[in-house]
């Protein structure tokens, strides 16, 4: 609890072990987190020490092998299919280390992709995408095939994608992987900007300390466990 808040997500003695070849690997040995509403939160850590698997566990798209996840104040082992379903289409937003987009497909079609899944008719699908345009500073770009947009703007695209049914939380996996530096200021300033405009909680995995430096409150991985840095 901080201030009579509850947390948005929290986790309890989280673990996540895989089997190969008969063998077992513990890669999540007990992780502890309670991250707050409108918290901007990095997680950092070597290669392969767990990071993906930690995220994609704070996001519903993984279960578990031991520990608890809980999200908006409830246990997410504890819901059926269909309330997960619904959970993840509303309320959360992801961005993954690939970002999946169509690339033969306009920038918008690929925004609004979310809306029609739903059965969100086109013309309101587009109102709100241009709007999230027009803050990513990208509406003159709309109508370019994504295959033909930079790999900084189609992550602005995904990014998009992923907000545009304005979801609680946005789930980022190295959002700026293959990016320059100036490309990652701007999905750092993008993620500000919907944080603050939106109030979206935003929780990103990066190897950038450029970027992890957005966050408000920042963690690393490490033999497991995840343990916050405090502020400088
Ligand atoms: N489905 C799986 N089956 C078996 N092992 C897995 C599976 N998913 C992940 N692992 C193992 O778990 C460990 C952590 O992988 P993960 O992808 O979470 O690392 P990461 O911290 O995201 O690395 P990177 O920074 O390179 O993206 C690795 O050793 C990986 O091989
Ligand atoms: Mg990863």
């Amino acid at each position: 609890m901080r201030g009579g808040l509850e947390p948005i997500i929290l986790t309890r003695s989280l673990e996540r072990s895989f089997q190969s070849n008969g063998l077992e690997t513990q890669v999540l040995k007990g992780v502890d987190c309670a991250i707050y509403e409108n918290e901007i939160v990095s997680i950092m850590g070597a290669s392969g020490v767990g990071k993906t698997t930690l995220i994609h566990l704070l996001s519903t798209l993984d279960t578990p092998t031991g520990g608890e996840v809980w999200l908006f104040g409830r246990d997410v082992t504890k819901l059926s299919s269909n309330e997960l379903a619904s959970l993840r289409n509303r309320r959360l937003g992801f961005v993954f280390q690939m970002h999946h987009l169509l690339p033969e497909f306009s920038a918008l079609e690929n925004v609004c992709m979310p809306f029609l899944i739903r059965g969100t008719p086109m013309k309101e699908a587009e109102k709100y995408a241009k709007r999230l345009f027009d803050l990513l500073g990208m509406s003159d770009r709309m109508s370019t095939p994504v295959k033909r947009l930079s790999g900084g703007e189609q992550q602005r695209v995904a990014i998009a994608r992923a907000m545009v049914t304005r979801p609680n939380i946005l789930f980022a996996d190295e959002p700026t992987g293959n990016l320059d530096e100036s490309a990652t200021d701007s999905i750092g300033e993008l993620f500000r900007l919907l944080n603050r405009e939106l109030g979206t909680t935003i929780v990103f995995v990066t190897h950038n300390p450029r970027l992890a430096k957005i966050a408000t409150r920042r963690f690393v991985l490490s033999k497991g466990v995840l343990e916050e840095i405090p502020n400088d």
